[in-house]
């Protein structure tokens, strides 16, 4: 008994003197669109909760934090992705055809909420079709590339990050019709794919996450030294957490198919459709 013992702290040991995840236990999560922001964010929590991280960004040569992650954690892999091309996509989920994926984390995509050519009567049709085929076409080929990794997976989990602002319920302004359209047409999009394949045991869910605190701007000991754009934020109190990051994950990692219904928050609150 006292030899099993030492042996399994031996190994444990092993494992976090290599920096490695253990590969018969560790889960794997791709995320698009993660050298900035929310994404990079996500791949930061998802290699220190020991995961296996498949981390795409478009440009991987410019994505200079991601590269600095992906050096400190051996089990983060940057792969070059577009959501809006086609064969790039097909070429990434074969490369990866003998992984399962337990999440699948739909990140990237235009967030154009309060930039962009994005006004009623100014409309910029070519930056519309943009926006709606990165955040909406995009996202579906990708969900479809990828099937059947996350359908061999423990998990079988697709997240959408979606927006509080595609909620049509909720709209009160004619802030963003661009980008609240995409949000709200992946929402259906992603609905209805989550009833096509819930038979597979696969978990579509959809997933507002607040504007979250990525850099910690809220614990900036002076304020002032903060663009005017996030010492509003921050006086506002506009932010969501850098937590936020970590309750998703969470979040995500609770759902089961009887989830797929529901518009998820973040906080694991509801919006209405
Ligand atoms: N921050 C917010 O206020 C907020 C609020 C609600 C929802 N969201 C949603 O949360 C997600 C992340 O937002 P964020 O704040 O991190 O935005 P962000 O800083 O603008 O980053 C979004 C990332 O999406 C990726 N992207 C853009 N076009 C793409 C394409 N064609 N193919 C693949 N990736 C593409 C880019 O990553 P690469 O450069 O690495 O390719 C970009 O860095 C988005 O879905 C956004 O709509 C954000």
């Amino acid at each position: 008994m006292l030899q099993l013992r030492i042996a399994l702290i031996a190994a444990a040991l092993f494992i976090l003197d290599s920096g490695s995840a253990d590969p018969a236990t560790a889960k794997t999560v791709l995320v698009t669109g993660s050298s900035q922001g929310h994404g990079l964010a996500f791949i930061n929590d998802y290699a220190e909760r020991g995961w296996t991280v498949i981390a795409t960004t478009r440009t991987p040569s410019t994505a200079t934090q991601l590269q600095a992650l992906a050096a400190s954690f051996p089990d983060v892999t940057v792969e070059e992705l577009d959501v809006t091309d086609f064969a790039e996509i097909d070429a990434l989920a074969d490369k990866y055809k003998n992984t399962p994926i337990d999440v699948l984390n739909l990140n990237g995509a235009i967030n154009t909420f309060r930039v962009g050519r994005n006004t009623h009567g100014e409309t910029d049709y070519a930056w519309l079709e943009q926006v709606l085929k990165t955040n909406i076409v995009g996202q579906l080929y990708v969900s479809e590339a990828f099937l059947e990794h996350v359908a061999a997976s423990d998990q079988k989990t697709i997240a959408v990050m979606s927006a509080v602002g595609g909620s049509i319920t909720n709209v009160r302004s004619a802030t963003a019709p661009s980008y609240r359209t995409s949000k709200a047409g992946l929402n259906m999009l992603m609905r209805t794919y989550g009833e096509a394949v819930k038979d597979r045991g696969v978990i579509v869910a959809v997933i507002a996450p607040g504007t979250i605190d990525t850099e910690n701007y809220m614990k900036v000991e002076d304020p002032s030294t903060l663009s005017d754009r996030n010492q509003r934020m921050v006086a506002a109190n506009s932010y969501a957490p850098r937590e936020a990051i970590g309750k998703m994950i969470d979040l995500i990692d609770s759902l089961t198919l009887d989830d797929i219904s529901t518009f998820h928050k973040w906080d694991g609150t509801t919006l209405p459709w």
